[in-house]
């Protein structure tokens, strides 16, 4: 597996494309009800980090984990393995994703989410990559529409590795 020779997204423009994002949010959550960053583990770990440090609001943050990969081809079956604790009934919730693909897994988590009955349920992806979707499921905020590749950096990871790299690379 070789990478590409130059980032597909670099650290540079992720930087300046979380804030964008962050002001997108600001502007749709006026903070009357708590906002929920409901972050999906582990790929979304750092876009979550980096946006919640940008994002001008108070925010509580819960993780939420399913399973829909081995390796590079998706399965097509999405298991829930970890729910957040916390109540999310009346709360606004933000869904914090790293990528959508097949939209599988977002609307699996949307549909769990919404049986929790939060007051609004908004979906933001870093990456969006609509070549290959499947579920009918399109983000509320997306960073960047990517081409259908394989990605890693920025917390995505093929196989378990590469999610500590700054920039996001093609494989
Ligand atoms: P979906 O259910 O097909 O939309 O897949 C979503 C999940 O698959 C994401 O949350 C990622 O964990 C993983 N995934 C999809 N495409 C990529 C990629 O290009 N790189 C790393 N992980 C990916
Ligand atoms: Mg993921």
């Amino acid at each position: 597996m070789s990478m590409s020779d130059k980032p597909l997204i670099s650290a540079d423009e992720i930087e300046r494309r979380v804030a964008g994002l962050a002001r997108e949010i600001g502007a749709d959550f006026t903070g009357d009800a708590e906002l929920v960053l409901v972050v999906v583990l582990k790929g979304a770990l750092i876009f979550a980090a980096d946006l919640m440090r940008a994002l001008d609001l108070p925010v509580s943050v819960e993780f939420i984990q399913a399973e829909s990969y081995t390796g590079k081809g998706s399965t097509g079956d999405v298991n829930l393995l970890h729910l957040p604790k916390a109540r999310l009934a009346g709360k606004d919730v933000l869904l914090v994703e790293d990528i959508l693909d097949t939209g599988r897994t977002a609307s699996e988590l949307l549909s769990w989410l919404n049986s929790q009955e939060p007051a609004r349920l908004l979906l933001v992806t870093l990456l969006d990559k609509p070549a290959k979707r499947i579920a009918p499921i399109s983000p509320d905020y997306a960073g960047f529409e990517i081409p259908d590749c394989f990605v890693v950096g920025y917390g995505l990871d093929h196989d378990q590795k590469h999610r500590q790299l700054p920039d996001i690379w093609a494989l």
